[in-house]
């Protein structure tokens, strides 16, 4: 019998890619697992985060037996990715910003790009424009605090418009902008308030319909749900756990690394 597929992110990300997991893969078991003691990860050196994302994903795809990881987390993907299938028997999907949608879909050629201070810099994000925005003018703003607003927003907590309306506003200097792309998994679960906080229309692009897709592909026979899927997590967090079973997860585990 397969494993089910693990989810992974520093936080409640992922739970933005389970709500897609979850509609086209009805049937299969999942699991979550987060670093929620060392979040958020779009502030930390890469080499740290190399060490630490390997040794959370080894812990957690051991202790949930799973068929295939699934990295919901941008920030890790765009620099972990080579190292993760390297170290891990089981198939790995990542998740890196949606530019190549983003720039098909912009009528205006200017593009936004919404993610975390390390995946706007990095150069697996500048391969991407490269290859598929290359005609496009592409403004990249850094929102680490949208990632705390989300954690907040998911466990229950009212949004705070004056900080999404404040992280947005380098977006907007320039009013040819038509689509944003949401390069870490964290803001669509702010979609309708970051919807709301734009000052004309635009549209948000995210990842999680082409990974539920991959993962689809990756594990062609999914296990079947067996009850309350597990969660795992690297420090207790009664707000996380709130945030987990609004997403039908059980109370997180206390994840050992070795
Ligand atoms: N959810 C993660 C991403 O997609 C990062 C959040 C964090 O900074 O920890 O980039």
């Amino acid at each position: 019998m397969p494993g089910p597929i693990l989810i992974f992110d520093s936080g409640v990300g992922g739970l933005s890619v389970v709500a897609e997991l979850r509609r086209q893969l009805p049937g299969a078991a999942l699991a979550y697992a987060c670093d929620n003691a060392m979040l958020p990860y779009g502030t930390r050196p890469d080499a740290w985060l190399v060490a630490r994302i390997l040794a959370v994903c080894e812990a957690a795809v051991a202790a949930s037996g799973c068929a295939a990881l699934v990295v919901a987390c941008n920030t890790a993907s765009t620099l972990a990715l080579d190292a993760l299938r390297d170290r891990l028997a089981v198939p790995v999907v990542g998740t890196v910003p949606a530019i190549k949608p983003a720039a098909r879909l912009s009528r205006s050629r200017h593009i936004g790009l919404l993610a975390t201070t390390a995946t706007v810099g990095r150069p697996y994000t500048e391969r991407l424009i490269r290859e598929f925005a290359s005609d496009c003018r592409v403004s990249r703003v850094a929102a680490d605090g949208l990632v705390a607003e989300a954690e907040r927003h998911v466990s229950g907590d009212a949004v705070d418009e004056a900080a999404i309306r404040a992280a947005l506003a380098p977006l907007w200097q320039v009013p040819t902008l038509d689509t944003v792309v949401l390069g870490c998994t964290h803001f669509p679960l702010l979609r309708d308030a970051l919807a709301a906080a734009s000052p004309w229309p635009v549209t948000l692009v995210d990842s999680s319909a082409a990974i539920a897709r991959r993962t689809g592909q990756v594990v062609s026979d999914p296990d079947p749900r067996r009850g309350l899927d597990p969660s795992l997590a690297t420090a207790p967090d009664a707000r996380l756990a709130r945030a987990l079973a609004r997403f039908q997860f059980a109370e997180p585990r206390l994840l050992p690394l070795g």
